[in-house]
């Protein structure tokens, strides 16, 4: 594996780990952070061994943010310039391969926003949410103020990104921010596990569901149900789902062939 100096990147089985370590700056997303969490991710979407991708960060914080001290100097020509946030930012959101965001502690700013780019986000009962950039005079600039009003309505949306309020856990399952509360001491372990389960499925169908619930968040619903159908209609075309379909006529675990 590369050797990099902000992340942790591991193989587990079929899952890629990424963890983020800038403990002293509580994972605060620095530039060389984003630079290296993009090549790893790459890594492990070129690699077959792997089947799914969970990104994670410490007990104490997933992500405190952007790096608020590599962008106070900024401009707005800068940062225009330098694509500030997008270019590097959205390659979780890219990922064709299933990605799972396991948030324990601070979740704030940037760390919220990178939580939400992966496919779901497992949380410890320690996580805390918010986008308090109002508070540093700034906006969330990384999708925070279009994925969070999606996931959780406008009205609780507007409240985080004006006020600065946190979430917590239990707050965060029932507005359906995160998909499941987990005690902290077995985040990351659970988070690894639901990734194998994923990572043993038939690689290109489970891509296609992703597609699918992905349209969900830029279509409408008329168009939705009809790039569903057409994913659907295309997995009949996949040796996967002769041999899922006739694996359980025949009572036995499919082979997958990812084809
Ligand atoms: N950027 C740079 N450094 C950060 C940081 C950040 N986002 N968050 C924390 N740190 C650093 C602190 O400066 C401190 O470093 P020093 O020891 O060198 O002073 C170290 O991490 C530990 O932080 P604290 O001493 O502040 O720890 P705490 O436990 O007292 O407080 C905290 C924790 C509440 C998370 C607090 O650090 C905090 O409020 N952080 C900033 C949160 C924030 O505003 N995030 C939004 C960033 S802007 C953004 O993300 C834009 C975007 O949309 C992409």
């Amino acid at each position: 594996m590369a050797a990099y100096d902000t992340i942790l990147v591991e193989a587990r089985g079929a899952v890629g780990l990424i963890t983020l370590n800038r403990p002293k700056a509580l994972n605060a997303l620095s530039d060389q952070l984003m630079t290296e969490l993009g090549r790893a991710l790459d890594g492990f979407e070129a690699d077959d061994a792997i089947g799914a991708i969970v990104v994670t960060g410490s007990d104490k914080a997933f992500a405190a943010g952007a790096d608020i001290k590599e962008a106070a100097g900024f401009t707005f020509i800068g940062a225009h310039k330098a694509n500030f946030i997008t270019a590097k930012w959205e390659r979780l959101a890219a990922c064709r391969k299933p990605t799972i965001a396991a948030v324990a502690g601070y979740a704030l700013g940037g760390g919220c926003e990178l939580a939400m780019m992966a496919d779901f986000i497992l949380a410890a009962d320690t996580a805390q949410f918010a986008l308090p950039e109002v508070t540093i005079g700034t906006i969330p600039g990384a999708g925070g103020t279009q994925r969070l009003t999606r996931l959780v309505g406008k009205s609780k949306a507007m409240e985080m990104v004006l006020s600065a309020r946190r979430m917590d856990a239990v707050e965060a399952e029932r507005a359906g921010l995160v998909s499941r509360v987990i005690p902290a001491a077995e985040l990351v372990d659970e988070a690894v596990r639901v990734g194998e389960r994923i990572a043993a499925l038939s690689r290109p169908i489970v891509m296609m569901a992703k597609d699918a619930v992905n349209a969900a968040y830029e279509t409408t619903l008329a168009e939705g149900v009809k790039v569903e159908r057409r994913i659907f209609y295309a997995t009949f075309a996949t040796e996967d789902q002769k041999e899922g379909m006739t694996a359980f006529a025949e009572k036995r675990h499919a082979d997958w062939k990812n084809r």
